[in-house]
């Protein structure tokens, strides 16, 4: 089976980097709209009984992204592709992964459904809001989590006193294992509300006090969480706080928020493009490009994907 890489129009700049790694080209597609709006996409090269890895992250505009996705998926299937491998460094809808009040959708399972009933046969993802959406597939997941990239970017920095922040008691488990990739202890925000229609009231749940606070989240969307995380933090008694997160969603404000928060320094990677007007001078943007390609070829060998998880060695050392 020959390789190729469609890139949706969600993130074409990651789609160009991955396979420039792979020292292959981008499958060329025709992409538009309709006069009433409808997404219409096709294949421009011939993909019959080929291995097609298909880039498109469901970010925002989500519905347009993800209606691309599986139209595409649908094109492939319809010319008789060998294996549709998809490609969604960040997964959107997938907040909503359960009922909470009466007569709500469980959007993640739906989002799931369609992707694997359009006919993809395998999926990419990376920091899923919750590790247990893998299960809503039945189809192959590849589950990558973001916070090794970061561990690696402040093991460079040699920061004495560093300890890693989970922004809530949700994110406890990866800043965790952050922290042991950095030999760093953690500390967590507890949140909770005085009263009803009273504010939110954050208390810093563990030493803090002369540190450099790095806190991490799956996720910026408002930047509400991180940003008032942030704020307690350096209240708390850090002598400086940094932001890191997966997904660059940067809904709104989000961005000037950011800028304007306490924190020094704010990481993403690049799960998710960042548009240049939403772009400040706190924020960087980490690439996983290579590994994305690292594990394209592995999965196309029908190679293991565990060689490339090497900071699992270390946690499971411990
Ligand atoms: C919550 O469970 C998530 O991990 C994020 O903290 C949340 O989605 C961030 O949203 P926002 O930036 O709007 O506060």
């Amino acid at each position: 089976m020959t390789i190729q890489i469609i890139s949706g129009s969600a993130h074409p700049a990651l789609s160009k980097k991955v396979a420039k790694y792979l020292g292959i080209t981008l499958s060329p597609t025709e992409n538009k709209r309709f006069a009433d709006g409808e997404t219409y996409v096709r294949i421009k090269r011939k993909v019959r009984g080929d291995d097609v890895f298909l880039i498109q992250p469901v970010c925002p505009p989500v519905n347009d992204n993800l209606i691309e996705l599986l139209v595409t998926i649908d094109a492939l299937k319809r010319a008789n592709v060998g294996k549709i491998n998809v490609v969604a460094p960040y997964l959107g809808y997938t907040r909503q992964d359960r009922k909470v009040v009466s007569r709500e959708p469980i959007s993640a399972k739906l989002v799931a459904n369609l992707i694997s009933t359009a006919g993809a046969d395998r999926i990419f993802c990376v920091d899923l809001h919750k590790d247990q959406i893998q299960g809503f597939f039945d189809i192959p997941v590849d589950h990558f989590v973001g916070y090794p990239f970061f561990a690696d970017y402040f093991k460079r920095q040699k920061i004495k006193d560093l300890v890693i922040i989970a922004p809530d008691v949700g994110a406890v488990d990866k800043a965790r294992k952050m922290a042991t990739l950095l030999s760093a202890p953690i500390a967590f925000i507890d949140k909770r509300r005085s009263a009803h229609n009273k504010s939110e009231v954050l208390k810093v749940v563990g030493e803090v006090k002369g540190k450099m606070a790095v806190i991490l989240d799956d996720i910026i969307d408002t930047g509400g969480t991180i940003t008032a995380a942030a704020k307690a933090v350096i209240e708390g008694g850090a002598r400086e706080v940094k932001i890191c997160a997966t997904h660059a969603i940067l809904s709104g404000d989000a961005a000037d928020k950011l800028q304007n928060s306490a924190a020094t320094e704010v990481l993403f990677l690049d799960t998710i493009p960042i548009a240049k007007d939403k772009m400040r001078k706190k924020m960087k943007q980490l690439s996983m490009a290579k590994l994305l390609a690292k594990a394209i070829k592995r999965i196309h060998q029908g190679k293991s994907l565990g060689k490339l998880f090497t900071w699992e060695d270390k946690l499971t050392q411990l």
